[in-house]
């Protein structure tokens, strides 16, 4: 049995360091075909932890070539204290890099941080694929919910079946590294194959190449930010934080504390002082932090308009490939805008709310109007070709996001 110490310092002060304990499935099985199986990193070192992705290999030199790196900001690699923990360089002075684990949570506009339309809420779930988290993808896929899913690349190489099966299910599939390193601790280099060796994995896996990812830890600075956009990412991270992943440690949260917090987050009083929507931070990693999503889910599917963060952000293209993925409209429906383009570079800005989106401060009035429930008509974007995905038959990807074209999101 194979154990990870994971360590944070959350936002509300409380710091936990929890031992995860792994699953015992193989590296590689051999029940998958991999293509490129060579070329992958070991996934564990001689000690039985988790390895960092390696830099001394011609695949790192040649994504190295990507980065211009004349623009990089010379922001301190940060270093962990004993504990684990972050030590912040400016302990005494606001961080001049926007590090988001120091400051009070710094972001850029780039990042995102929520959904922009009040009601609206992106689920995310991370740190996957898991055994644990097949459950979770059996219920999503019996309510036909989608969610946002941050992968890391060696866990992809230990569930590669639940991995694509995720993706056949048509969630939004972003990276969260090869091996959950602080990213803010990490050399350039190091930073640049711990992002590309995950996205590659992915790519055979599921056969799609993401345009999003997730730091481990929500660890992100203005050299990390740089390096990721050079490789052709953007930050997803929230605004809520369930803190599922605490539990079973000393000081972690409890089944109650996380129900009281989704009671909150779903009342009135929340949503009438809303001004946009939200992503909170969940987990596949456990059956606690999946029984939790699965209790809570319909409670939020009440009040909230329930969708992936690339749907939520207006990204009809999460990934690279020719895949049009469906959006959340002004009227708060969910489909393809019938403008998309097929476009595999250009960023597609996050859709800023508007009068006709917000809804009334009321939250009876957004309650019923433009947060509809799974189950009403309005949520249902009517004719299965409003969500077609298009899928290139030239790059010979066919992905399961092609699901979506029966389910709603
Ligand atoms: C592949 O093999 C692993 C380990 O032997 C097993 O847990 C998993 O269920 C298998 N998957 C399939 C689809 O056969
Ligand atoms: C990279 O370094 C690791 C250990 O640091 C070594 O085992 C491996 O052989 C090296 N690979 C190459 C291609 O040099
Ligand atoms: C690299 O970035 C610098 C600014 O940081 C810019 O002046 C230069 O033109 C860029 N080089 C390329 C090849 O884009
Ligand atoms: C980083 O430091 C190097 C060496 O001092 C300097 O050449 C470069 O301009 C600096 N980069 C930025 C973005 O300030
Ligand atoms: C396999 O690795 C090669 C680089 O060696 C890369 O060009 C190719 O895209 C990879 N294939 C997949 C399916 O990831
Ligand atoms: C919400 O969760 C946090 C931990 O994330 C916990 O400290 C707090 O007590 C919870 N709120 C309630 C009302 O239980
Ligand atoms: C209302 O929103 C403001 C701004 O986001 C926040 O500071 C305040 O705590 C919120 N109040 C309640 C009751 O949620
Ligand atoms: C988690 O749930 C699965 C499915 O119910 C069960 O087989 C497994 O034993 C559980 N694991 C733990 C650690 O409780
Ligand atoms: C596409 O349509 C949306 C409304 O559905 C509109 O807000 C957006 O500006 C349009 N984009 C382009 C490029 O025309
Ligand atoms: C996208 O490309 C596909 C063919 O690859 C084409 O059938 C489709 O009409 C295009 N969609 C848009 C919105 O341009
Ligand atoms: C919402 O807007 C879209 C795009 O404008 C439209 O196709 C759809 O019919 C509308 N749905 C509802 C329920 O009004
Ligand atoms: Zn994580």
């Amino acid at each position: 049995m194979l154990s990870k110490l994971l360590s944070i310092t959350a936002v509300i002060g409380l710091t936990v360091t929890a031992t995860i304990a792994q699953d015992t499935a193989p590296y590689f099985p051999n029940n998958w075909t991999w293509k490129n199986a060579s070329i992958y990193p070991p996934l564990f070192d001689s000690t039985g932890a988790w390895a960092k992705a390696p830099t001394n290999t011609s695949l790192v030199q040649e994504w190295m070539k990507l980065v211009n790196w004349t623009g990089v900001p010379n922001a301190t690699i940060n270093k962990l204290d004993a504990n684990g923990n972050l030590i912040d360089p400016y302990a005494n002075a606001a961080n001049p890099y926007c590090d988001w684990s120091f400051d009070g949570v710094c972001t850029r506009p780039a990042d995102v941080v929520n959904c922009p339309q009040k009601g609206v809420w992106g689920l995310t779930f991370d740190d996957g694929p898991t055994a644990a988290g097949a459950a979770l993808y059996d219920y999503l896929a019996s309510i036909k919910q989608k969610a946002s899913l941050f992968y890391i690349g060696l866990m992809v190489a230990q569930y590669p079946q639940n991995a694509k099966r995720a993706c056949d299910d048509g969630h939004h599939i972003s990276i969260h590294t090869w091996s959950h390193q602080v990213l803010t601790t990490l050399t350039n280099i190091e930073i640049v194959a711990e992002l590309k060796y995950t996205e590659m994995i992915i790519k055979e896996v599921c056969g799609v190449t993401p345009r999003y990812f997730r730091p481990p830890t929500g660890d992100i600075d203005d050299r990390v930010r740089y390096i990721a956009a050079q490789l052709g990412y953007t930050p997803i991270m929230w605004d809520l934080d369930t803190n599922d992943w605490t539990n079973g440690a000393p000081g972690g949260v409890t089944a109650a504390q996380e129900d009281a917090n989704f009671t909150i987050w779903t009342s009135a009083a929340q949503l009438a002082n809303d001004t946009h929507g939200h992503i909170t931070l969940q987990h596949e990693l456990t059956n606690f932090t999946v029984n939790e999503a699965i209790k809570n889910i319909p409670i939020l599917k009440k009040v909230y308009n329930v969708m992936p963060v690339a749907s939520c952000i207006g990204e009809t293209h999460p990934y690279l490939e020719n895949i049009v993925y469906p959006v959340i409209q002004p009227n708060g429906s969910v489909a393809v805008p019938a403008n998309a383009t097929n476009s595999t570079t250009s960023s597609i800005p996050p859709v800023a709310p508007t009068t006709a989106n917000v809804g009334s401060a009321s939250a009876a009035v957004v309650a019923e109007s433009i947060v509809p429930s799974a189950s009403s008509a309005a949520y249902s974007v009517g004719s299965s070709a409003d969500r077609s995905v298009v899928v290139s038959a030239a790059l010979g990807v066919v992905v399961g996001v092609i699901a979506l074209l029966a389910n709603t999101l």
